[in-house]
């Protein structure tokens, strides 16, 4: 999977054609959560792909911002057991079936929900497992459109708001991540899509490591930073991993006092 490429040309969706999606399409999207990349391995996940009817009118109310489900041909639903880290793997993982599928044709969106109980029971799913991530996916109706001067209108953070350097609120330069051989795998872990474009991160590089904290927020759901935070450790992992070393995340804060502010929470950290 050419991760760079793949990340530059992902964007949401959320006005789709009718057109299905090819079975064989869904089964390569669905199949490749056995192979990819994971932020937990040990935790089990059921991936369901969904139809229209099954779940659009059914999630109405229910799922999307304010409750405005986006009406798609088809959807995953992502189960997981639940232990330490499973919403972030869940965004990590549903972020992998997300690239596969653009690699495949196939444009997709996130959808925010509240409550995983609620979802079970409007979709009629049976499972021990939690519903950790729903993913819209289909065609762009607009594709190749012009918005607001852009292909791609969503603003992103610049580096220097995103990345501090040995201490906290202190902007990292792209002088010292080139010559580190990290300022790629932060250009690309910025792009990563959060609930609302919230981009609630935060990487603190702090001797040999880098801490991944997101802030806290009182309107959004705890639920929608730690999918974020999935996702952007896989942007920055896949990157190191295509160009550096292979790297691993590790949850939890690193030992020794790092001052991180209250309204942040320590996700996770990896070492360089
Ligand atoms: C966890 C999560 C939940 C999201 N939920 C919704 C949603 O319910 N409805 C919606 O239209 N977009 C949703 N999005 C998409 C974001 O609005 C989008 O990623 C962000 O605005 C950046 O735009 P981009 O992905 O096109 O770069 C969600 C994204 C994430 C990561």
């Amino acid at each position: 999977m050419n991760y760079q490429t793949l990340i530059l040309n992902t964007k949401s969706i959320r006005d789709f054609k009718k057109d299905a999606v090819k079975n064989m399409d869904l089964k390569a999207i669905k199949d490749y959560a056995n192979d990819c990349k994971k932020l937990v391995s040990s935790i089990e996940l059921d991936i369901r792909i969904m139809s229209n009817s099954e779940v659009y009118l059914p999630l109405d109310g229910v799922a999307g911002y304010k409750g405005h489900m986006i009406d798609a041909p088809a959807y995953i639903v992502l189960l997981s057991a639940v232990a330490q880290g499973y919403i972030e793997n869940a965004g990590f993982v549903g972020q992998e079936l997300i690239l596969k599928a653009k690699e495949i044709g196939v444009d997709s969106c996130w959808i925010t929900f509240s409550d995983s109980k609620t979802v079970k029971e409007k979709l009629n799913l049976v499972s021990d497992k939690e519903v950790a991530g729903i993913i819209a996916l289909g065609f762009d109706q607009n594709k190749g459109k012009v918005i607001n001067g852009s292909l791609n209108p969503a603003y992103r953070l610049g580096l220097e708001e995103i990345v501090y350097l040995n201490e906290w609120g202190k902007g990292a330069d792209n002088t010292t991540l080139e010559e580190r051989g990290i300022l790629d795998a932060f250009a690309f872990a910025r792009l990563a899509p959060s609930a609302w474009n919230k981009q609630p991160w935060r990487f603190l590089i702090h001797g040999g490591s880098v801490i991944l904290a997101v802030k806290k927020d009182e309107e959004v759901y705890s639920y929608d930073e730690k999918i974020a935070a999935g996702v952007i450790m896989l942007f920055f992992q896949a990157i190191i991993d295509s160009t550096l070393f292979s790297l691993s995340w590790t949850l939890g804060a690193p030992a020794g006092a790092v001052a991180i502010p209250d309204d942040f929470e320590v996700i996770g950290y990896c070492n360089l």
